[in-house]
C-alpha cells in the first residue's frame, strides 16, 4: 500500500488587501449579482473574468422553471467569455454570491460542474486561471483549478 497525498493551497485576503486590479474584478462580480435571474432559489451569484487583454466580462446565474435548464454564474460567464473572445485566455475568475439576507459570511465554493468547465478553460488556453471567492470576511485566492478539483478528469485521459 502507498498513500498519495494531494495538497491544495488557498490564500485568504481581506477586501482591503486586494490589489487594485483584483478589487476591480471583485467589484464587477459583486455588481453582477444584481443581474442574477434567480426567482426560484433567490440565491444571486455574480461572476467576473479578467481576460489576458485586461477586458472584464461578467455574468450571473440564470434560472428556469424547469430547474436543470438554468445555469450557474460561473458557466454563464466562462461560456460567454470563451465564445465572445475565443483567442483570449482567462487570467482570473471572481465569484460573489448573496442570499436574501445579503452577501455570504464565507466564500462560496463553485459547484462540481462549474469546476469541470473551469478546468476545460485552463486546458484550452494552457494556463492556470486564478479564482477569487468573495465573502464578507475572507476572500479566497486559489491559484488554479487544480486546487479546486484535485484528481481531475481532463483531455489527457482520452
Ligand atoms: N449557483 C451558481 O450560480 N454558482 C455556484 O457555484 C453554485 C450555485 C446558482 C445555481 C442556482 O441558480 C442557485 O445558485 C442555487 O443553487
Amino acid at each position: 500500500m502507498k498513500e498519495i497525498e494531494l495538497n491544495i493551497r488557498i490564500r485568504a485576503y481581506r477586501y482591503e488587501e486586494l490589489n487594485e486590479a483584483d478589487r476591480e474584478l471583485m467589484d464587477a462580480a459583486i455588481d453582477a449579482t444584481r443581474r442574477s435571474y434567480s426567482p426560484y432559489s433567490k440565491f444571486s451569484v455574480g461572476a467576473a473574468v479578467r481576460l489576458q487583454s485586461g477586458t472584464i466580462v461578467t455574468g450571473s446565474n440564470q434560472e428556469n422553471a424547469a430547474y436543470p435548464s438554468g445555469l450557474c454564474a460561473e458557466r454563464t460567464t466562462l461560456f460567454y467569455a470563451n465564445s465572445r473572445y475565443p483567442e483570449e485566455a482567462v487570467e482570473t475568475l471572481a465569484i460573489a454570491a448573496k442570499n436574501e439576507q445579503g452577501f455570504l459570511e464565507s466564500p462560496i465554493p463553485p459547484c462540481g460542474a462549474c469546476r469541470q468547465v473551469m478546468l476545460e478553460t485552463e486546458e484550452r488556453f494552457k494556463r492556470p486561471m486564478r479564482i477569487l471567492l468573495y465573502s464578507l470576511h475572507d476572500i479566497y485566492e486559489i491559484r488554479g483549478t487544480k486546487d479546486l478539483l484535485p484528481l481531475s478528469f481532463g483531455s489527457e485521459f482520452l
